[in-house]
Parts: C-alpha cells; sequence; structure tokens
C-alpha cells in the first residue's frame, strides 16, 4: 500500500469522530480537525468514553487507551490539519455546498500526493470527485454508525478513481480491522443506505396506514426480522438530520429508490434529530448511549410483512443490478447494520410469494415505488 502514516479526518461528528478513533487504534497518526474548538473538545469526550468502555470490556489496555488517545491532535486550522497528510477522509454534513467548500480548502492547502476519501452516505462519489482537481485520487470509503463498533465499510470507486487509490482504500480499511465491501456501482445509497433509509418512510406510512404503535413497531422489525434495534430506534440513533438529508439526496437522484413519508422532513425541521437532541421519534433522557425498551411481546402484535418486502425488494433492486452480490448484499447487512439472520432467509420465513403478494397490492394502492422487483419475481415458488 502507498506508504499510508498520517491520517486527517475532516469533521468530527459521530463518524468523524468514530473514523479518527478507529485510525489511531489501528496505529496511525490522527489529526481531527472541526470548525470551532467545541466540536472537537465534544468529539474527544466521545472517543474518551468509548475507549473506557473498550477497557472496561478488556478489548484494549489501560495504556493501549492512553496511547491512543494521545495519537488524535485536535485541530480547527485547516492548514495546519492537512500538513503531511497521506490520507484525508472526508466526513462533513451531507450537503454539496459545504462539501463543495471543503474539497476546495483541500485542495488549496494540502500535498499533491495525498488521496481523498468521503465518508459520504448517499452522494454520488463521481459527482463530489469531479468537485475535486484530482478526481483520479478519490474513493468513497462509508462507515456505518458507531464505526467503533460496525465492521463494515463500503468502498466505492467513482469513475475516474485509479487502481492504486482503489487499492488504498480497501488496504486502509483492512488495516483499521473493518471488512471492505466493493461496490459494483455508485447508486444512490450504495448498498446498506438504499435499504436502510426507504425503511424509516415506510415505517412510517406503516403507522398512518395500519395504526400500529412506534414501539410495536419496532419491537417486530427487531425480534421478527432479526434486526438489533427498531426501525425508530435506529432512525433516532443516527440521527433525523442524515436522514432527511440523506432522503432529499438519494431521492433528487432516482425517484424509484425512496417514497417519502412527510414525517421525516417535519421532525427535522422541528429540530428534532433523534438521540443527539434529546428527542426525535422517541424521547431520550441523557446525552449517554442508551437503548428504546422492546418486547418480544409487542413484537406479536404488529406483522412486519410490508417492512419486511420493501427491504427485500430495494435488496433485490441491489442484486437485479449488479452493484452487489447477495453473499456481499448479506455480509454488507450483517456488518453495517447488524442483522442477526441473513434478509432472505427472513423473506423466505414468510414466504417471498407472499412477499411479491404485499408488494402487488401496495403497487395497486399506492403505485410504482412498490412494483416488486424482477428478481424478487425470479426467486418466488
Ligand atoms: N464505543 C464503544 N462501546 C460502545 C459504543 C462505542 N461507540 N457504542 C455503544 N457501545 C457499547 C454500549 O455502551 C454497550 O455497553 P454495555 O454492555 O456496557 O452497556 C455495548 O456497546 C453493547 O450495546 P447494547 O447492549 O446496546 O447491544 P447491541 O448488541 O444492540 O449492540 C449496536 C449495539 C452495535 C449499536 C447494535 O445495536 C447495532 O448493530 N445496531 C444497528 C446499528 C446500525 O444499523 N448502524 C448503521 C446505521 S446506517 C449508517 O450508519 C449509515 C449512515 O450513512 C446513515
Amino acid at each position: 500500500m502507498a506508504n499510508i502514516q498520517k491520517i486527517t479526518v475532516l469533521g468530527s461528528g459521530i463518524m468523524g469522530h468514530g473514523i479518527a478513533q478507529i485510525s489511531a487504534m489501528a496505529g496511525f497518526d490522527v489529526i481531527l480537525r472541526d470548525i470551532d474548538k467545541k466540536f472537537l473538545d465534544s468529539a474527544m469526550n466521545k472517543i474518551k468514553w468509548s475507549l473506557d468502555k473498550l477497557v472496561e470490556k478488556q478489548k484494549i489496555t489501560q495504556v493501549d487507551s492512553e496511547s491512543i488517545f494521545n495519537r488524535i491532535k485536535p485541530i480547527v486550522e485547516i492548514k495546519e490539519a492537512l500538513v503531511g497528510a497521506d490520507l484525508i477522509i472526508e466526513a462533513v454534513p451531507e450537503d454539496l455546498v459545504l462539501k463543495k467548500k471543503v474539497y476546495q480548502e483541500i485542495d488549496e492547502n494540502s500535498d499533491t500526493r495525498s488521496i481523498y476519501a468521503s465518508n459520504t452516505s448517499t452522494l454520488p462519489i463521481t459527482e463530489i470527485s469531479s468537485l475535486t482537481s484530482r478526481p483520479n485520487k478519490f474513493i468513497g470509503l462509508h462507515f456505518f454508525n458507531p464505526p467503533q463498533l460496525m465492521k463494515l465499510v463500503e468502498v466505492i470507486p467513482g469513475k475516474s478513481t485509479d487502481e492504486l487509490t482503489k487499492n488504498v482504500g480497501l488496504d486502509f480499511v483492512k488495516r483499521v480491522g473493518k471488512v471492505p465491501i466493493l461496490c459494483g456501482k455508485d447508486v444512490p445509497g450504495f448498498i446498506v443506505n438504499r435499504i436502510f433509509i426507504p425503511l424509516v418512510h415506510e415505517a412510517a406510512f406503516c403507522l398512518d396506514r395500519d395504526g400500529p404503535t412506534k414501539t410495536q413497531i419496532d419491537s417486530s422489525v427487531k425480534f421478527r426480522m432479526s434486526f438489533p434495534m427498531g426501525i425508530f430506534e435506529l432512525a433516532d440513533y443516527t440521527g433525523l438530520d442524515v436522514i432527511h438529508k440523506a432522503t432529499l439526496e438519494m431521492y433528487s437522484r432516482d425517484k424509484k429508490v425512496i417514497f417519502p413519508h412527510h414525517l421525516i422532513k417535519d421532525l427535522y425541521v422541528e429540530g428534532k434529530f433523534g438521540k443527539k437532541t434529546g428527542s426525535g421519534f422517541y424521547s431520550y433522557t441523557a446525552d449517554q448511549y442508551e437503548r428504546v425498551s422492546l418486547s418480544e411481546e409487542d413484537s406479536r402484535i404488529y406483522d412486519p410483512i410490508k417492512i419486511l418486502s420493501v427491504a427485500l425488494n430495494n435488496a433485490s433492486w441491489l442484486i437485479t443490478n449488479k452493484v452487489c452480490s447477495v453473499e456481499d448484499l448479506e455480509t454488507a447487512l450483517r456488518l453495517g447494520m447488524g442483522l442477526k439472520r441473513p434478509l432472505f432467509s427472513t423473506g423466505a420465513e414468510f414466504g417471498i410469494n407472499t412477499v411479491v403478494e404485499t408488494l402487488k397490492d401496495l403497487e395497486k394502492q399506492f403505485g410504482d415505488f412498490y412494483k416488486p422487483d424482477e428478481y424478487l419475481m425470479l426467486i418466488q415458488n
């Protein structure tokens, strides 16, 4: 691999601070940059909390924890942050105007040999790489929340990404102890978000159309679809700001990918971003890791077939369109969303015929979004 030693992470939010931490855990020297010291202070506190957790669970020693922490340098000044960076990982919010400004700063202040990576969750890599002067040195490295625990990184080359940059991306992911899945096509939402983001909207439609409670839906997603969290719980954990922006970006590029429900935008407009603001779909008491209480008993009240069918339909689209193989898809869902069971096995348990019938019925009532994908039609009995 090109001699990568020094990493600069731009943006110290949920993803940025986690990427900085795992890079330092792998032995890299890391600079974590944000526009205000108060964001960096908060990020360094979160890193300290996470390292303490890992010590408590005997994943690392106290001595390791201190040296990891000391390998991360928080810096506000952009010029200083980019000096000598071999790999620059951009993890700023999903706003094209903001990204454009950040890439301009990188272009002006970084060494021409440095490689750019973006942790964008939805913006096409080819499109954003063209905002830089070196699209051949640009790669998508999409981590999952929390980066400290989730093993998956989607690796997305753009049209101009050269072979060396692609290999540096793949090697870096392995060096930080993660599993890379290469996206065969640079499509909106890549692999996991193409499944996850539309599900939040579908779950909101289920609230309206079928009248269950949020915890009944979430319990059925958790206990009957083998997700580690409910879908509203996961949306709050990820951030409704992130989900709303991802929705806009994905939907503007492909109307078939999402059937938007207004509730996500409404929560965003009200500033209810989920866990980070104390309320979203649920309310939270503290700025700490906190889970929603879900139960097997509640999971028996609501049948998650519509949510499962939409997940399988988007998964099938990825396969039909050769974005990934079934095997890579299941690996991505296991390592990126923590699914405890392959999605298509859950589909088989409910019956692929039932899934197809559910989608046809939804298509009749609500339109084209629900049209069953050809791969689903192929595998039904
Ligand atoms: N660092 C270290 N430890 C952490 C941590 C962190 N950042 N975050 C949580 N933990 C700890 C918890 O404190 C808890 O410790 P405890 O046992 O002492 O209480 C422990 O990890 C396990 O937590 P839980 O008991 O809540 O158990 P789970 O088995 O459910 O694991 C989880 C937690 C890994 C978060 C799991 O629920 C999960 O995989 N959830 C789904 C996450 C997901 O789908 N992420 C992807 C979202 S999409 C995305 O990120 C893409 C973006 O572009 C939108």
